[in-house]
Parts: C-alpha cells; sequence; structure tokens
C-alpha cells in the first residue's frame, strides 16, 4: 500500500510517500524559520498563509521524487489536529479536495500519534514501550502498548520544554527555534557552571515543569549584565541544557523502572538533541533499559510519520468522510 503523508500542524509544510509502511519513496519538508524567525516564535496568521503557498508544490514535489502520479497512490494521511487550527485546515482541505476529486480514500492523523510512531520508519522496535514526546508544543509520557493504545502517564504543567528552549534562546538573541543553537552552543560549554533548578513532583507522579528554569535564566541574564552574559553565553547554555535534560530523562526512566517497560522511545523536535540522546542512553543502560531515537529528520515534523500512522489505520479499513474537521486541541 502507497500512502502519501501530508503535515500542516504548525510551522512545517511537508508531504511524504510510503510504501507498505517501511520504504520511504519521498520526505520533503519546506521549513518557515525565516519567515518566523524575527518574531522569536511561530506567528499563526503568517504559518497558515505560506502553507498555502507551499503546500501544493511540497506535494508534487515528492509525488516527482516518488516517481509517482497520485493515480498510483493508495491512500492519503492528513494531520488533523492538534496544532493551530489556520495551518491544519490548509492540509486537511487539500487533502480532501484530493480525496474527492480523485476517489482515493483519506484518514485524519492525530500528530501526537505519528510523533509516537515515527521510530518504525527507521526500525522495529516491539509494544510495549514508554514515549517521551518533547518537542515545541508537548512534552508527553506515553505507554504506547500497541497501535492505537496508548497511556497517558504524565505531561508539562505549563511549557513545552522545546518552547523553553525556544524561549531562552529568544532572550540570548540566539534566534528562533532556538534549540538547534543552544544545542550546538553547550558543546563548548561547562554543563555544571551554573546550577539551575531542576522542578520536582511527587515520587509517583510523572510531570514535567520548564517555567521555573526559563524564569531562572533570565534572573540569571539580568545578575550578570550583557556583557558579562556574552562572555558565558556557551557555559549558560550547557548549563540550561543539562537541567532541561534531567527533567526529561529522570521521569522518563522512573516511568520505565515503575511499569516495568524496558525500551523506551523518544520522538518530537527535542528528542533531537545530542546532551538528551547521550544522557538518557547513559541512564538507560546503567538501568538495563533499551533507549531508541529516531534520526533527527523524524524527530522534528515529517510526513513520513503521517504517512506511517496512516497507514496502519488505512490497512485497518478506515476511512474518513468529508465532515472530518481540523481539531486544534485533540488529544491521544
Ligand atoms: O516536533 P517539532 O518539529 O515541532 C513541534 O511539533 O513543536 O519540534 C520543534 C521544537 C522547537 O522548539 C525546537 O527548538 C526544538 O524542537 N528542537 C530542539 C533541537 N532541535 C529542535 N531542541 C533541543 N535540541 C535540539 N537539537
Ligand atoms: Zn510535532
Amino acid at each position: 500500500m502507497v500512502v502519501l503523508g501530508v503535515e500542516t500542524s504548525c510551522d512545517d509544510t511537508a508531504a511524504a510517500v510510503l510504501k507498505d509502511g517501511r520504504t520511504i519513496l519521498a520526505n520533503v519538508v519546506s521549513s518557515q524559520d525565516q519567515i518566523h524567525g524575527p518574531y522569536g516564535g511561530v506567528v499563526p496568521e503568517l504559518a497558515s498563509r505560506q502553507h498555502i503557498r507551499n503546500i501544493l508544490p511540497i506535494v508534487d514535489d515528492a509525488l516527482q521524487k516518488a516517481g509517482m502520479t497520485l493515480k498510483e497512490i493508495d491512500g492519503i494521511a492528513v494531520t488533523y489536529g492538534p496544532g493551530l487550527v489556520g495551518s491544519l485546515l490548509v492540509g486537511l482541505s487539500l487533502v480532501k479536495g484530493m480525496s474527492f476529486h480523485s476517489g482515493i480514500p483519506y484518514v485524519g492523523v492525530n500528530h501526537l500519534e505519528a510523533h509516537l510512531l515515527a521510530i518504525h520508519l527507521e526500525r522495529e522496535v516491539p509494544f510495549p514501550y514508554i514515549a517521551l514526546l518533547a518537542s515545541g508544543g508537548h512534552t508527553l509520557l506515553y505507554c504506547v502498548k500497541e497501535i492505537g493504545d496508548y497511556l497517558h502517564l504524565g505531561g508539562t504543567r505549563d511549557d513545552a520544554a522545546g518552547e523553553a528552549y525556544d524561549k531562552v534562546a529568544k532572550m540570548m538573541g540566539l534566534g528562533y527555534p532556538g534549540g538547534r543553537v543552544i544545542d550546538n552552543l553547550a558543546r563548548n560549554g561547562d554543563r555544571t557552571a551554573i546550577h539551575f533548578p531542576r522542578a520536582r513532583f511527587r515520587k509517583d507522579s510523572y510531570a514535567f515543569s520548564f517555567s521555573g528554569i526559563k524564569t531562572a535564566v533570565w534572573h540569571y541574564l539580568k545578575s550578570r549584565g550583557k556583557e558579562q552574559w556574552e562572555a558565558e553565553i556557551a557555559d549558560i547554555a550547557a548549563s540550561f541544557q543539562e537541567a532541561v535534560v534531567d527533567m526529561l530523562v529522570n521521569p522518563t526512566i522512573k516511568a520505565a523502572i515503575a511499569t516495568g517497560v524496558s525500551r523506551i522511545v523518544l520522538s518530537g523536535g527535542v528528542a533531537a538533541n545530542s546532551r538528551l540522546r547521550e544522557k538518557i542512553t547513559q541512564q538507560g543502560d546503567a538501568e538495563g533499559l533499551d533507549v531508541f531515537f529516531p534520526a533527527p529528520k523524524f524527530c522534528t515534523d515529517n510526513g513520513a510519520m503521517i504517512a506511517l500512522a496512516g497507514y496502519h489505520w488505512l490497512k485497518r479499513g478506515r476511512r474518513d468522510d468529508f465532515r472530518l474537521n481540523a481539531d486544534a486541541d485533540l488529544t491521544l
């Protein structure tokens, strides 16, 4: 079965062609980072307008790279939530139109589910596994029991991890998005230079919180003055990152131990972080847990993971009709 996947939930316009849920024939992403960069975050109205400009060329490009015409596609998968409603509507409306015109069935995909399953684009990981989804919009912990069976274990009480990266990068004038820039800066910094606080919760809870560290960095920058903090920017980046990574790693390892599930899978844009990957692997090894993460291009938003999730639902016979609407607050 060949599935076309379309993703426009936030600021990336993406399309992919996936064969039999396994072979990626094309995976095209057009980032809007340059458009939103000057604002230090995604501007919803600009995002949806840009999706309108990008979506047709991106879908055409994906089909062309796959060496296929629409007629050879067996099903279409499109993100219908959660995300920015204007952005979601662009992809969903296009796909409904394509499906109506061509008669090819389509399914709406939950963006969160697609992130949780993205690892299967590259390798088989047996169920169940503990999945940490850390992105610009979400920080969630699930036990993935099988496709369609997701046990919510915990999530952030305030900001998402990626949001903390982006806000701290903005404070330091590092541009948007900030995750990769801070990750790179931190490579040359001392992660023990400054002790930023880690949010703590009850022993039996798998909660996250990143608003405190954001404020702590802000106070630190204020207390030092620009000239001084600019001189120690790599240490600040490394110390901030270490605190965020600890707050992501600890509940995840704790959840795996408490549930007796020996596999951990990371996903979402923050899962591309080099220190997170290193530390969770080390701590996982020490506890006898296997840790898996997708390649960075499958951690951030992409059409291949949407095609993959859609493939599983299409294979099970699900078909959506044209009444399906975008759902900005869709949960899993
Ligand atoms: O999954 P994603 O592409 O979009 C959302 O659904 O949010 O994640 C984007 C987020 C941004 O906040 C970005 O700063 C962060 O992922 N990010 C990183 C890294 N690469 C991207 N955060 C930390 N380290 C990275 N290497
Ligand atoms: Zn995402």
